[in-house]
């Protein structure tokens, strides 16, 4: 198969292009034939050496795919050679083939095209699990999600909207604020500008959030907590401003808050299968309504992973970027 592979930990430029052995499926898994996958901020960190993969998966970068399932490992039931899916990988996603634990395998939401498919995968399971599962997320709630123009906030706009909730979200350029607008946030503040702390207050009459949704960690954690409504819960996914900083308790304790941080990648193979089996049941039918769309910024050949991450990189897309092998 044709896989991307590193030369050595670094920028853009070490990701190449490399013949691989096939995958076989193990028992319990399937090998996909790759449509589409996508880029996440988590392969930029894989691709410079401070993310290694979980034990067991494979070492080619890649979280999520779509594709057509090529061979059906023993006692996997359900699944038949030549159907078309979307899938959570632990890893080897940039690739022409994957294997795949067949648990986190899913059907294409009806309406998504086989390639637009691999944009789904990774924002909806972590969106699903963080704000509806673990953060519960109810109709009429004020939801915060950082990064609204990125591909985990452009789905959770749309997600937490057609849910019945009052969607806030920050972004960094006039183009992204319009863009969460138009997937119904009630209100997108530039963070550039605005104190999101601020904004949210004055807009939900001293109320505050009842969940947020965070991708940047320590440098927004004393706002994040400021933000909370009574019995808010603020849900950690990412680290982009950085993994230490002060927690307040006194304030965290006054609202009977919530701090909660996750990983998807890391979750075993059967923690993944319950969220992926809940997405399909839950999400998919949204989608295949329209309510929630998969955003795709661009399509990208497998040999032009290097650009793939320096658009990922310096934050010049919006939603999804996708590779086609
Ligand atoms: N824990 C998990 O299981 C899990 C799973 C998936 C993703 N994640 C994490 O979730 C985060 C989002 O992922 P993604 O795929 O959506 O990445 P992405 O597409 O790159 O989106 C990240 C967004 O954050 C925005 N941003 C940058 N600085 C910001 C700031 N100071 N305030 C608010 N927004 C800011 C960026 O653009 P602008 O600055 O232009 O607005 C960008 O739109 C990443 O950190 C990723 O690693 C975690």
């Amino acid at each position: 198969m044709r896989a991307v592979t590193t030369t050595e930990p670094g920028g853009p430029e070490v990701l190449i292009v490399s013949e691989l052995p096939d995958p076989e499926p193990g028992p319990g898994e399937v090998v996909i034939d790759v449509a589409a996958t996508a880029v996440n901020r988590a392969d930029l960190l894989q691709r410079m050496g401070f993310y290694p993969p979980p034990p067991g998966a494979s070492d080619v970068i890649g979280l999520e795919c779509s594709g057509t399932i090529a061979a059906v490992g023993d006692g996997v039931t359900g699944l038949e050679v030549g159907a078309e899916v979307c899938a959570l990988l632990a890893g080897g996603g940039y690739a022409s083939k994957v294997a795949v634990p067949a648990g986190q395998v899913m059907p294409l939401p009806a309406g998504v095209d086989l390639v637009s498919a691999a944009a789904l995968p990774e924002v909806a399971c972590t969106v699903w699990s963080n704000v509806f599962m673990i953060a519960r997320l109810q109709p009429r709630d004020v939801f915060l999600v950082h990064g609204g123009g990125g591909g985990i906030g452009t789905f959770a706009i749309q997600l937490a909207a057609a849910a019945g909730a009052r969607v806030f979200t920050t972004a960094g350029t006039a183009e992204k604020v319009e863009l969460c607008r138009s997937l119904g946030a009630e209100l997108a503040i530039n963070y550039r500008d605005e104190d999101f702390v601020e904004v949210v207050r004055s807009h939900t009459d001293g109320h505050g959030a009842d969940v947020v949704l965070d991708n940047m960690g320590a440098k927004y954690l004393d706002r994040n907590v400021d933000v909370l409504a009574d019995e808010g819960r603020l849900v950690i996914i990412g680290m982009q401003g950085g993994a230490k900083a002060e927690l307040n308790i006194a304030t965290l304790l006054g609202k009977r808050g919530a701090v909660i941080a996750t990983a998807l990648r890391s979750r075993p193979a059967d923690g993944k299968a319950a969220i992926c089996a809940s997405v399909v049941e839950h999400v998919w039918p949204l989608v295949a309504d329209g309510k929630v769309k998969p955003i795709v910024h661009t399509v990208l050949p497998l040999a032009d992973a290097s650009e793939a991450h320096r658009i990922v990189e310096g934050s010049r897309h919006a939603g999804k970027v996708l590779l086609t092998p």
